[in-house]
């Protein structure tokens, strides 16, 4: 060669350029065909205009298409690869792709492409990689009619389309070379595919999780299967685990979540799969118990055993998984004293055994889990002291024994402080009747987020330590018996934005402190939120769960209080504020004009109080109110008309004798009226939390879609508990 090398290329690129312009003229051998070209600008011609990504810069007729974007060609010229992922591609994929001869990898992922997807590439003589995955492409896969013996197909990702209709069967029988087949999170229906693994020897990986099969899980596995990862899991599969699955004993991942499936969990089968990374049988509708045989699984990195009818107590042998990472069995009816799992396992971070029948103490060995980012034993029976050692959890965020019969809530706090990490820290329904310590010593927590005290019974005043929790969000203090004010110190917590006093016994005025909450005043204020997610999720009805705290709704419940006075006319600073509840106090004065100035509101709540005066008109410039109550007042003249307002139903306004007006079939210029009243109260606040999450804001609903889906794991919960609790 008469050039040599790097350096002078890098010295001087022109040259570079012109011995590549040199050797293409020199050596049209390594340039692509004619073909191949008219084949790729077919591809570019079913793109849509604003839809082509930028490829018409470099995709220009008449030069060499393997210098264009995305294409790789092999020494002789011949296009090999289309690799064109989160190009922004729009339009249908054009079957001349088909007429690449020499194509074995395409991927097309992360676009807008739609359509069909052509038989041309599922089936190609030359296609070892397909990935079209994060498309909009629909139709259904279509059968191949004369299986070709070994077509060299290895990867196959469709996931995330909108396929639909029956998944194939009888293709399979060509695919002799496949190793992993994603298609998962589409609209398949009927039987799960069952010859694929027999076909195709080295197959290793099949994702159908997120669709709509039916039917037993079938897999044709032969004895000599290499199966590493089955994902089955969001489908409505039922029957048996079935036996053949069990020899498949080169199995990592095993998750079939969320299907219908029946039985227990033999010991003797699941002993087989010694390679287990994953198990994943949550909301299967399993019974049974954990078999002893799981020690086994020395490799078990996540177990997922939630939503299930397992019980019995856990095995001994569970503490042999000492590669343990991420452990839920929440909401079963396991019994007995957790101490008996030996729990020092070094990568344990996530640890979920919450609603269950568990007694005893929180095992010693816990403590030891020096990684811990979340525990939850919510919902049991569990009671005791809590040890100094938890202290060694310095990375515990999340913490939750809602519901437990723990004792001493001073010991509780002074111990927990230690842990520095905490974000979330819920403790309601525990230490029943106690004094609420007022103790400056309880300091720490300065990474406190979320705080939830309620249904204790505690009696005592707010505390002044909460003042110093600097980072709280959101804070629930319900259904205790604190009395005195509302604290003034309440608006130095510059980031609360949920606060829930309902059910005390509080007395004095609405303070005006409350009206200065910065995180309830302005949108800048709110940016400052730091969008974290939670370590696990917090359910706050029995269906609905968040996954970040900013998600939840602003809201302030004053509720069942012995309040007096006015509503301040300052609340009208809250422009944020999605929920306002101060029924069932005794408040008097009349309704401010100011609270129409809430634009956000979309629950207001001033039932069963002293109130006068007129309900001010002005409320129907409130867009969003979904929940409106003024009943048990002492409120006169007519009701508002328009807007929301012909929504509510004549309960909102009754208990005011002197209202009038069409909703309540009294005409205005009538005398003396009365009204029935209905006690609504009590559905109120679940109904609007629902409400308010799932209404009026689009962006909330768009994320309680994504955490759903996201979460849907952990969310079978609907019917398991009791709807007045709440966080749990
Ligand atoms: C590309 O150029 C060739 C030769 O000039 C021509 O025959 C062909 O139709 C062109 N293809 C496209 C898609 O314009
Ligand atoms: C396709 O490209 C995307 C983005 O680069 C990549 O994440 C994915 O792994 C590729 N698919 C295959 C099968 O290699
Ligand atoms: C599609 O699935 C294949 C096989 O599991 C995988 O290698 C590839 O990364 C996936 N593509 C994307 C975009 O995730
Ligand atoms: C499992 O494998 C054993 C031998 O390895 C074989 O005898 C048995 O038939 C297989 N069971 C199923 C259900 O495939
Ligand atoms: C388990 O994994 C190891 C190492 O990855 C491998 O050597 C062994 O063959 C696997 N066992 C089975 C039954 O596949
Ligand atoms: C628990 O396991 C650890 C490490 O395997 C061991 O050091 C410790 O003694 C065990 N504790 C009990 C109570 O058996
Ligand atoms: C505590 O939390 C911070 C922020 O999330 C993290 O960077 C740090 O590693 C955590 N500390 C421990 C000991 O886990
Ligand atoms: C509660 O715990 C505190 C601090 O550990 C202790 O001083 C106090 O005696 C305990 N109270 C009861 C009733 O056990
Ligand atoms: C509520 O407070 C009042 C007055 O302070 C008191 O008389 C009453 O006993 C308290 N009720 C409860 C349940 O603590
Ligand atoms: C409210 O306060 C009054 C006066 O302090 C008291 O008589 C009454 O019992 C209190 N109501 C409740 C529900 O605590
Ligand atoms: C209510 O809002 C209007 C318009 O935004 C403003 O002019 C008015 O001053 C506000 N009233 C109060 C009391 O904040
Ligand atoms: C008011 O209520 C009383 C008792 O329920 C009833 O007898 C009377 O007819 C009502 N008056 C009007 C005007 O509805």
């Amino acid at each position: 060669m008469w050039f040599s090398g790097k350096i002078r290329e890098k010295a001087m690129p022109f040259l570079g350029v012109a011995v590549v312009l040199l050797l293409s003229l020199a050596s049209p051998a390594s340039s692509c065909t004619e073909q191949e070209r008219g084949a790729l600008l077919g591809f570019l011609g079913g793109l849509m205009p604003g839809g082509n990504g930028g490829l018409k810069v470099s995709w220009v007729n008449g030069t060499d298409c393997c210098k264009w974007e995305g294409i790789v060609c092999s020494s002789d010229g011949t296009v090999t690869d289309v690799l064109l992922a989160s190009k922004g591609l729009r339009g249908v994929i054009s079957s001349s792709l088909g007429d690449l001869a020499g194509l074995k990898r395409l991927n097309l992922s992360h676009n807008w492409l739609e359509g069909s997807l052509l038989t041309e590439l599922v089936f190609s003589r030359s296609i070892i990689v397909l990935d079209v995955s994060f498309n909009r492409l629909d139709g259904h896969l279509q059968e191949l009619q004369s299986p070709n013996p070994a077509l060299p197909l290895q990867v196959l990702n469709i996931s995330s389309n909108l396929f639909t209709g029956h998944f194939p069967s009888t293709a399979w029988g060509a695919m002799k070379n496949l190793v992993a087949l994603n298609a998962s999170n589409n609209s398949f229906t009927g039987q799960m595919p069952s010859s694929i693994c027999t076909n195709a020897p080295s197959f290793a990986m099949l994702d159908l999780s997120y669709n709509q099969f039916s039917g037993t899980i079938s897999l044709g596995l032969g004895s000599r299967s290499m199966l590493k990862v089955l994902k089955v899991g969001h489908n409505s599969l039922s029957g048996a685990l079935p036996v053949e699955l069990f020899n498949a004993t080169t199995l990592e991942q095993l998750s079939l979540p969320n299907n219908f499936l029946q039985g227990v969990l033999d010991g003797s089968h699941i002993a087989k799969l010694s390679n287990l990374t994953v198990l994943n049988l949550g909301s299967t509708g399993l019974s049974g118990k954990i078999p002893d045989s799981v020690g086994q699984l020395k490799r078990l990195e996540e177990l997922y055993l939630d939503n299930n009818n397992m019980s019995g107590e856990l095995p001994s042998a569970l503490g042999n998984c000492s590669n343990l990472r991420y452990i839920t069995i929440r909401n079963n009816s396991f019994i007995g004293d957790l101490s008996t799992v030996n729990f020092t396992m070094l990568d344990l971070r996530i640890a979920d055994f919450s609603m269950n029948l568990f007694t005893g103490p929180i095992p010693e060995s816990i403590y030891s889990c020096s990684n811990l980012v979340a525990l939850r034993l919510a919902y049991n029976n569990f009671h005791g002291h809590f040890s100094p050692r938890i202290g060694n959890l310095r990375s515990l965020s999340f913490f939750s024994i809602t519901n437990n019969s723990f004792k001493n809530i001073t010991n509780a706090l002074q111990m927990l402080k230690s842990c520095k990490n905490l974000t979330s820290l819920l403790i309601g329904i525990n230490f029943k009747g106690e004094t609420i310590p007022q103790d400056e010593t309880i300091d720490g927590f300065e990474n406190l987020q979320v705080l939830t005290i309620d249904d204790c019974s505690l009696v005592g005043k707010i505390p002044l330590w909460i003042s110093k929790l600097a980072k709280l969000k959101m804070i629930d203090l319900s259904v205790n018996q604190l009395s005195g004010p509302i604290p003034s110190w309440i608006d130095e917590l510059g980031f609360l934005f949920y606060l829930d006093i309902s059910s005390n016994n509080l007395t004095g005025n609405i303070a005006v402190s409350l009206t200065k909450l910065p995180m309830l005043l302005s949108e800048e204020n709110v940016a400052k939120l730091d969008p974290k997610f939670l370590e696990l999720p917090v359910f706050w009805t029995p269906s609905r769960q968040y996954r970040m705290v900013s998600a939840f709704p602003r809201m302030l419940f004053l509720d069942n209080n012995n309040f007096t006075g006015t509503i301040p006319p300052e609340i009208s600073q809250l422009k944020l504020l999605d929920g306002l509840n101060l029924s069932s106090n005794s408040l008097t004065g009349e309704i401010p004009q100011e609270i129409c100035n809430l634009t956000n509101l979309q629950m207001l709540d001033l039932s069963n109080n002293q109130l006068t005066g007129a309900v001010p008109s002005a409320l129907n410039d409130l867009h969003f109110l979904s929940t409106f109550d003024v009943s048990n007042n002492r409120l006169e003249g007519p009701v508002p008309t328009g807007g929301q307002f012909h929504t509510f139903s004549n309960s909102s306004y009754s208990g005011n004798p002197k209202l009038c007006g069409p909703m309540l079939n009294l005409d205005c210029t009538s005398a003396a009226t009365n009204q029935t009243s209905t006690s609504r109260r009590h559905n109120l606040r679940f109904a609007l939390i629902i409400g308010i999450t799932s209404g009026g804001l689009v962006a909330l609903a768009l994320l309680a879609c994504f955490l759903i889906a996201r979460l849907a794991y952990y969310d079978h919960t609907e019917n398991v508990v009791p709807l007045r609790s709440r966080q749990r």
